[in-house]
């Protein structure tokens, strides 16, 4: 995989995320997404959402607005509970969360797996079994074992809201300020990651409002509205997506934890009792949809949570392995009935169903599935970035995006800007671009043209030359293979659609 350095400069130099406001230099965890990341934005955006919504005649998608009334987030637990443990150095004066100073601990021990087994598979070659190799090598089964003992702990520990022993914890471990070097450490704290706001003109009538910290809560305030106007029968789900806000303390890695991000979530409503089955079947329907874009089986794995959310009785987390290890992409948390009984609480309305089937009134368990937009994003970009050597031994950098995300879908180039080529390409351009996102180039040497659209991750690109005048054929160049083929321009329709039409991809999810 890349170096990370190398995929953030990559998506500036390439129109698809800038740094916000950078000619004030910036603001912290805070982007942009420029013209081609949203592009690919949206793409993903619309991958999950006609995977959830439209394929499924039981989930629908809203809209709710991001300012709700501030009960809602007392009902809802984040006033009280959305918290960070926070430590702080004294001597750099730098403040760290306490859990991702251990977990970072942890993946440290993890790198040192991944060497010895990078070592056996060289030492083994064909025969090497990966599972089998660390499932007994003592040296790894060693490391692994301190892992577990060590987030076991922290799990507990912040579960018992004993922060205490967090730090405790991070004292034994000897875990240094990776800015100053030093083990002076304050007590790990609690703080609240909801940005407030005010609604209203004048102070004294102002309102307090948040910034919403996740999507979901707009879903469970408008779960009634929706069954009734809908006449939605339970198991069923609500889906959205949208901006969410969280005052995070460690934001780094990019666009991986930002303070202004945007979350796909899914709240499915069933039966209290049946729980546990739909957690499972989520998780696996979850999984089936990352592993539809063919970024490799190895590169995900499930991470059951120790440590659950107020209103969780199980939580997991979808894991990629981005350029800095395994971390979250997406949760799926069985909320039980959580959300729905304190907005009853706290409204006074009853948010309630009656199943005809049981032929009785419940309020609905929720089993919920949300996945960070610009993570997904993330964990794409940086899969798909690759330097390649090619058989002349030249480089060449190629985004190697899922061909149904890409930002372009195909290049139309004339060989040269003469001879009528530009206007036989303008056609194929406004005939194909009723069904592909199209572009245009005419700019520099084919091969310069080439490696351009290679870096911009578009899959194909289509030449006209002299020869298109004559038979009406173009070449049609693959993006992964380079290799090149002649095809009909009345073809080309058919062959694109083949390849990017949505269906053929999310078939099998
Ligand atoms: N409604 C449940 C919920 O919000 P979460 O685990 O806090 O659960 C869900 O967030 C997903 O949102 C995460 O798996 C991650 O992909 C994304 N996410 C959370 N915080 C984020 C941040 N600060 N920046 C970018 N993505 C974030």
């Amino acid at each position: 995989m890349t170096d990370f350095k190398k995929i953030i400069s990559h998506a500036k130099e390439y129109g698809f995320v800038f740094p916000s406001s950078e000619i004030y230099d910036g603001l912290s965890a805070v982007y942009d997404y420029a013209q081609n990341g949203a592009a690919l934005k949206k793409n993903i955006r619309d991958y999950w959402w006609k995977a959830m919504v439209q394929l499924h005649s039981n989930i629908v998608g809203i809209d709710a607005a991001i300012f709700m009334h501030p009960t809602t987030w007392k009902a809802s637990g984040h006033v009280d509970a959305f918290n960070d443990p926070l430590i702080d150095n004294k001597d750099s004066k730098k403040r760290y969360r306490a859990d991702v100073l251990v977990e970072d601990y942890c993946a440290k021990i993890e790198v040192k797996i991944e060497k010895e087994v990078k070592k056996a598979a060289k030492r083994f070659g064909e025969s090497f079994d990966k599972a089998q190799f660390t499932s007994t090598n003592p040296r790894v089964v060693g490391y692994q074992e301190k892992i577990d003992v060590i987030l076991k702990r922290l799990g507990q520990s912040l579960e018992k809201e004993d922060l205490a022993d967090v730090k405790a914890l991070i004292e034994e471990l000897e875990i240094a300020c990776p800015e100053s070097g030093s083990r002076n450490w304050t007590d790990v704290k609690q703080f609240n990651l909801m940005f407030g706001t005010k609604l209203g003109a004048s102070a004294e009538s102002a309102m307090d409002l948040y910034l919403r910290p996740e999507t979901a809560q707009g879903i469970f305030v408008n779960f009634l509205n929706v069954q009734k106007t809908g006449r939605m029968k339970i198991p069923f789900g609500i889906a959205q997506t949208g901006k969410a806000f969280r005052n995070e303390i460690v934001a780094r890695q990019f666009i991986f934890r930002m303070r202004e991000f945007e979350q796909m979530e899914m709240q499915f409503f069933v039966p209290p009792g049946t729980q546990k089955e739909w957690y499972e079947k989520w998780k696996e329907t979850r999984l089936k949809w990352h592993l539809s874009l063919g970024m490799g089986e190895d590169n995900y794995r499930f991470h059951d949570h120790e440590k659950l959310a107020h209103y969780a009785d199980a939580a997991a987390d979808i894991e990629f392995k981005f350029p800095f290890g395994f971390k979250e992409l997406e949760g799926i948390h069985s909320r039980t009935d959580f959300d729905l009984s304190s907005h009853e609480e706290f409204s006074g309305k009853k948010l309630q169903y009656f199943d005809p089937e049981r032929n009785e009134n419940y309020v609905p368990y929720v089993v919920e599935t949300s996945i960070g937009l610009d993570r997904m994003f993330l964990a794409t970009f940086s899969w798909a970035l690759r330097e390649e050597t090619l058989e002349d031994g030249s480089q060449r950098t190629v985004l190697k995006l899922p061909a149904v995300l890409a930002p372009t879908k195909v290049a139309v180039l004339p060989l040269v800007k003469k001879d009528g080529l530009p206007d036989l390409a303008h056609e194929i351009v406004n005939s194909l671009k009723w069904e592909q996102a199209v572009s245009y180039d005419e700019k520099d040497a084919v091969g310069r043209r080439y490696r351009r659209q290679d870096a911009l991750g578009t899959p194909y690109c289509i030449t006209v030359d002299h020869q298109s005048l004559e038979d009406k054929t173009v070449t049609l160049r693959d993006r992964d293979s380079m290799e090149q083929e002649r095809i009909a321009i009345a073809d080309l329709s058919a062959y694109l659609d083949a390849k990017l039409n949505v269906k053929y991809w999310l078939k099998n999810s």
